[in-house]
C-alpha cells in the first residue's frame, strides 16, 4: 500500500473500490476531502486501514484483530461480504456546553466481514471520516451458536508515520492523575512512572499511555488518539512500540476474571478516534468525541443548570480542617493521628456550612459543596477494609442536614452532595437509591463522587469493564432521581455527556488539589497548557480553579505555580458547566480580582480558540448564552510571552465594557504570584491589544455589552 496516492483516493469520492494487484481497497473521504480512510484485507485476510490528512499519510497500514477465551483469534482469513456507505449532516444542541449548536457531518463506510472457513464468524467495521478526524468501531453481529464473547485482547494498531513529539501520561489502569510528559514516541517510558508517592492507587503494567494522547508531527500536523462512547467495555490504553513507532490497543484487564471483557452479542466496541488538525488550537474546537455518541436519552434535564460553586473543600486539602469529625486525619501524610494529638477541627459543621452559604448567596454562586458531612471518614484512605464503611445517608452529629438545606434554600443557594466511595463501589451501589432519595428529599440535584484508593474487590481496576459499568449505573440511577454527577477518580470522559447530560463534569487529571500537597511541590506551569490539548479533548474538567492565596501558608513545601491572572483565566480556558471558586472565602473578601469570578459565565453560546501551542500557551474566547457577553482567558507555561488578541470575534454592532485582568511587570508564578493589573475600558470588534504574560501567567477579560 506504500504507493497509494491521495489523488486516487479523492477520485474515489467517498466510496472507492480500487483494484490493485489482487487486493481490493475500500475508502471513505471526509465531507471536504480533508481526511481519508483506506481499508484493505491483507493477503492472509487480515483487516487493515490507513489514514490520510490532505496529502500526508498520518497513519500507515495498521492491522486489526481480537483474541478470545475459548475461541480461536479473529485475525485473518476474512473476506468482505458486504460494504455500504452513508453520509450524515445534522446539527444537534447541547443543553449546556462550549457551544449551543454542534455540527455532525461525516461520511461512513461499513464493511461486513466473514471468515472464509468454519466457524465463519462475522465482524463489522464501521469507519467515519470527519473533517476534524476519524473514528471506527467494531461490531459483533449475532452469530450462530455464540451468545457472548470474552475478549482476552483487542489488537488495534495505529502505525505512526514519524517519531512525533508526544504529550503523554502513563497507561495507568487506576488513575489519570499523573503529570504529562513530553517526549518523542521512541522515548516514551511509562514504566518509569510506577510507584508514584502521591497516588493511593496506580497500576502501570505495560509501556503504554492513556488517552487522550496528543502528538505533533515534524510537519506541524497534530494528532490526538482517544475513544468515544465507552460502554460495557474496558478502557483502552495504547501500548507503545518505541522501535516501530506503533501504538496498539491494550485494554484494561481484570485480575479477578483474567480477561479484558465479557459481553453478550450483538456487541459494539467504543469508537477508536483520531482527531487531526493542522494547528493545535483546532483540536480544542473539535467536537468529534461527542459526535460519536448517541443523542440524549434524558428527556427532561431542566432540573440542572450550569453554575459556579464554593465549598468546604480547600480547607481540608490545606490541612486547616478535616473531613472526619474526630479530626484524626493528617493531610500532610494521609495517615491517622492519635485522637489525643488533635483538636477538633471538623470542616463540615452546620455553622461552617452556613458561613459558606452566606458567602455564596452574597456573591452570586449557585451551589455549596460540603465534603466530610457523612460518617466513615475516620476509616478511608490508608485502610484496606473500606467495604461498608462510608454511609451516604448518615450525617455526622455536628452536621444538621435538614437545617443546612433549609438555610440554603432560604438564601437561594443549592447544596451540592458529596459521596466519597473510597473505591468500595459495592458499598456505594447498595446505597445508591437511598442516597439519591435523600438528595431528592432536600432538592439537591448534583453530587460530587470520588473513588480514592485501590478498588475493592482487589483485582478490579478503575478503568476496567466492571468499573465502566459501575460508573454507568451511577449515571443512570442518578438520572432517575434528577441528579447530576461530577465524578472524581472517574473513568475517562468519552463524549457520553451527549447521551447522559447529567454527566456534568469530572476530574480525571492532576487537579488543583495537588498544588496543596503533592510531594513534588505542585503542578508545574506547563501542566495546564498541556491539559488544554490532551485531557480537555475528552470533555469537561472539574479542575477547581480560583486560588487567590498562592503561597499556602499552612503548606510550607507547596505553592501554586501560577499567577493570579492565570487562576482567573482558567474559568474560560478550562470548560466545565460547574466551576468552583476553590479558595477560602476570607481570601476573596476585599480582593478586586474576585469580580472576574463573579462575572464570568459558565455556559456558552460559542467558543473561539484564538491561539495556542501544546505545552506553551492557549487563549480562548467564549460568548455567554443569553447575555451575549464575552469572556477571554489566556495562559502560558513557565515562559513569559506576549499574546496578541484581535477582538474581531465580537459582535460588530456592539460596544463592550472590558475589564482586563493581567500580570504586572513584577508578576511571576514563583516570586510574585499575586501581583495583578486591573483596567476597565471600552472595546469593540475593531480592537486589538497585546498582553504581556509573566512566567506562569495569564490574562482574563470580561466584555460586558454596553447599551
Ligand atoms: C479526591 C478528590 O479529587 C478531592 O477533590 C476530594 O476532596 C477527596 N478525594 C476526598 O473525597
Ligand atoms: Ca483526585
Amino acid at each position: 500500500m506504500k504507493n497509494y496516492s491521495y489523488a486516487m483516493l479523492v477520485a474515489l469520492v467517498f466510496l472507492g473500490i480500487s483494484c490493485q494487484p489482487k487486493k481490493i481497497t475500500y475508502s471513505v473521504n471526509s465531507p471536504s476531502n480533508i481526511n481519508s480512510i483506506g481499508f484493505q484485507l491483507s493477503a492472509e485476510g487480515q483487516p487493515s486501514y490507513w489514514v490520510l490528512h490532505s496529502l500526508d499519510k498520518v497513519i500507515d497500514t495498521s492491522y486489526m484483530g481480537f483474541e478470545f477465551k475459548n475461541q480461536p483469534p479473529m485475525l485473518n482469513n476474512f473476506e468482505v461480504v458486504d460494504h455500504n456507505t452513508t453520509s450524515v449532516e445534522e446539527t444537534w444542541k447541547m443543553p449546556w456546553g462550549e457551544q449551543r449548536e454542534v455540527e455532525n457531518k461525516y461520511n461512513e463506510l461499513t464493511l461486513s466481514l466473514e471468515e472464509k472457513t468454519s466457524p465463519n464468524r462475522k465482524l463489522t467495521i464501521r469507519f467515519r471520516a470527519y473533517d476534524d478526524g476519524i473514528g471506527y468501531r467494531y461490531e459483533f453481529p449475532p452469530q450462530q451458536n455464540v451468545d457472548s464473547i470474552t475478549i482476552m485482547d483487542e489488537h488495534t494498531e495505529f502505525q505512526l508515520t514519524g517519531d512525533h513529539t508526544t504529550w503523554w501520561i502513563p497507561g495507568d489502569w487506576d488513575i489519570y492523575e499523573h503529570l504529562y510528559n513530553t517526549s518523542k514516541v521512541s522515548e516514551i517510558d511509562a514504566l518509569s512512572k510506577r510507584d508514584h508517592p502521591d497516588l493511593a492507587q496506580s497500576t502501570i503494567p505495560e509501556n503504554a499511555v492513556n488517552t487522550p494522547v496528543t502528538m505533533r508531527a515534524d510537519n506541524g500536523i497534530h494528532l490526538s488518539f482517544h475513544e468515544a462512547n465507552l460502554t460495557d467495555y474496558a478502557g483502552m490504553t495504547l501500548k507503545v512500540d518505541t522501535d516501530k513507532l506503533k501504538l496498539t490497543s491494550e485494554l484494561v484487564g481484570s485480575g479477578i476474571h483474567n480477561h479484558k471483557l465479557k459481553t453478550v452479542l450483538p456487541a459494539k466496541s467504543p469508537w477508536r478516534t483520531i482527531q487531526i488538525a493542522d494547528e493545535a488550537k483546532d483540536l480544542i474546537a473539535s467536537r468529534l468525541i461527542e459526535n460519536l455518541n448517541e443523542p440524549s436519552v434524558i428527556e427532561d434535564i431542566s432540573w440542572f443548570s450550569p453554575m459556579k460553586y464554593v465549598g468546604i473543600w480547600w480547607e481540608m486539602h490545606l490541612g486547616v480542617s478535616t473531613w472526619d469529625m474526630e479530626a484524626t486525619q493528617d493531610m500532610n501524610t494521609f495517615s491517622t493521628l492519635d485522637r489525643e494529638q488533635t483538636s477538633t477541627k471538623h470542616g463540615a459543621t452546620t455553622e461552617n456550612t452556613k458561613k459558606y452559604i452566606d458567602f455564596a448567596a452574597a456573591n452570586g454562586f449557585g451551589g455549596v459543596l460540603v465534603e466530610g458531612w457523612n460518617t466513615g471518614w475516620d476509616h478511608w484512605i490508608g485502610f484496606e477494609d473500606r467495604e461498608g464503611v462510608f454511609d451516604f445517608v448518615t450525617p455526622y452529629a455536628d452536621y444538621d442536614i435538614d437545617e443546612v438545606n433549609r438555610y440554603a434554600k432560604d438564601k437561594g443557594v443549592e447544596m451540592i452532595m458529596h459521596h466519597e466511595t473510597s473505591a468500595a463501589p459495592r458499598t456505594y451501589d447498595q446505597q445508591l437509591e437511598a442516597a439519591y432519595d435523600l438528595m431528592a428529599k432536600h432538592g439537591m440535584h448534583s453530587v460530587k463522587t470520588g473513588y480514592v484508593g485501590k478498588i475493592i474487590p482487589n483485582g478490579e481496576y478503575h478503568h476496567g469493564q466492571w468499573m465502566v459499568n459501575h460508573y454507568r449505573k451511577v449515571l443512570e440511577t442518578a438520572a432517575k432521581y434528577k441528579v447530576a454527577i461530577n465524578a472524581h477518580e472517574p473513568i475517562k470522559a468519552t463524549g457520553l455527556r451527549r447521551t447522559y447530560p447529567n454527566a456534568i463534569s469530572r476530574e480525571g487529571l492532576r487537579g488543583q488539589e495537588f498544588n496543596a500537597w503533592a510531594s513534588d511541590g505542585g503542578n508545574p506551569p506547563e501542566h495546564l497548557p498541556i491539559v488544554a490539548f490532551t485531557r480537555m479533548l475528552a470533555g469537561p474538567i472539574d479542575f477547581t480553579p480560583g486560588a487567590f492565596e498562592m503561597r499556602l501558608p499552612s503548606k510550607p513545601n507547596n505553592q501554586i505555580n501560577t499567577t493570579l491572572a492565570q487562576q482567573l483565566a482558567l474559568y474560560v480556558v478550562i470548560y466545565s458547566p460547574i466551576q468552583m471558586a476553590c479558595d477560602l472565602p476570607e481570601n476573596y473578601e476585599g480582593n478586586p480580582a474576585f469580580q472576574f469570578i463573579k462575572d464570568v459565565g459558565v455556559d456558552w453560546e460559542q467558543s473561539v480558540v484564538l491561539n495556542g501551542e501544546v505545552g506553551d500557551y492557549v487563549t480562548i474566547a467564549r460568548e455567554e448564552r443569553e447575555s451575549g457577553n464575552w469572556f477571554v482567558g489566556g495562559i502560558t507555561d513557565e515562559n513569559a510571552r506576549q499574546i496578541k488578541v484581535d477582538f474581531s470575534f465580537l459582535d460588530p454592532d456592539q460596544k463592550y465594557e472590558a475589564t482586563l485582568y493581567s500580570d504586572t511587570s513584577e508578576s511571576h508564578f514563583s516570586t510574585n504570584p499575586t501581583a495583578i493589573n486591573i483596567e476597565t475600558l471600552e472595546l469593540d470588534s475593531s480592537s486589538k491589544r497585546t498582553f504581556q504574560l509573566a512566567e506562569g501567567g495569564g490574562f482574563a477579560i470580561s466584555l460586558i455589552k454596553m447599551d
